[in-house]
């Protein structure tokens, strides 16, 4: 099956996307291109629509108007094509409770036909720090367990696109760190990563480009940087620099701050609403 086209267009392109629910407009004309290689994060509010994008491109919903290709591939006329080139870690984890970690990770290195499944389930459950619960009842696992399990799974095959819908919701600041560095790790390695969140610090800490979702349209979309200069410049003030209770939290359990991943130490001063909540 084929899984790359011979083009070097955006790995992933949306142009005037529509969706409605009834008479509920959710999309009323999404437009935005992911580069190659990149981490696009789209930010939207409860009910924006984030996952109806998501459900779209992997192609488990159709689309009333407008065009969405991944990988070269229309998502309407080459579903299948579309399906061979992603892998898709939805809002709720997708693993089976019965099976253990390790067993889960075999079945879907079987389904994708790799060679040696128990060397593919081994190699990623130690990546993601699960070789001890590795033969323990998926039903046994804690959330951020389950939620590393389920992205582990959506790793095998090497698909060169990944959608992560709000990866981190629910997970502890260690385990939310974890995750961060994983997705990172993808990008690294070329994977193009679409994720949804409703974290402004994980949009911050970890997108090449940050879209936000709001009343069915994309209000901005740039990096960072650009994004920042879309208000006036910051004035000068006096901040007393107090850890965060993250920090403090992190420091006594012996995780890492987001800061020190930047190589900044523990204690920067917080100084922004962190969600839009
Ligand atoms: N199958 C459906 N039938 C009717 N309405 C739906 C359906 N799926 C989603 N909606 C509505 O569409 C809107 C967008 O939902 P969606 O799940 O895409 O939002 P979201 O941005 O992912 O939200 P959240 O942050 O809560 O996950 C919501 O108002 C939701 O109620
Ligand atoms: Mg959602």
């Amino acid at each position: 099956m084929p899984t790359t086209h011979p083009t070097a267009e955006p790995a992933i392109h949306v142009a005037g996307l529509e969706k409605s629910y009834k008479e509920v407009e959710v999309l009323r004309g999404v437009d935005f291109d992911v580069e190659r290689g990149s981490i696009f994060a789209l930010l939207g509010s409860n009910g924006a629509g984030k996952t109806t994008v998501v459900n779209i491109l992997s192609t488990l919903l159709a689309a009333d108007a407008g065009a969405a290709a991944v990988n070269g591939w229309d998502v309407a006329a080459h579903a299948s094509d579309v399906r061979a080139s992603i892998s898709l870690t939805g809002q709720f984890a997708a693993v089976d409770e019965v099976l253990t970690g390790r067993e889960n990770l075999v079945l879907v290195a079987r389904l994708r036909h790799l060679a040696d499944p128990g060397r593919v389930a081994d190699g990623l459950l130690e990546r993601f720090s699960l070789t001890e619960a590795g033969s323990r009842k998926v039903s046994t696992y804690s959330g951020g367990m389950r939620r590393r399990l389920d992205i582990a799974m959506s790793l095998i095959g090497n698909p060169p696109v990944i959608f992560l819908d709000e990866p981190t919701t629910g997970l502890d600041p260690e385990a939310r760190l974890e995750v961060w560095e994983a997705v990172r790790e993808l990008a690294a390695n070329g994977t193009t990563v679409l994720l949804t969140t409703q974290y402004l610090d994980e949009a911050e800490q970890l997108a090449d480009r940050i879209a936000i979702l709001h009343h069915g349209r994309i209000l901005v979309d740039g990096t960072l940087a650009e994004l920042k200069q879309l208000l006036p410049p910051a004035r000068v003030e006096y901040v007393e620099k107090q850890p965060t209770l993250e920090d403090v939290f992190l420091a006594l359990v012996g995780g890492q701050t987001a800061g020190e991943h930047q190589g900044k130490p523990v204690g920067k001063a917080h100084d922004q609403t962190k969600e839009l909540r």
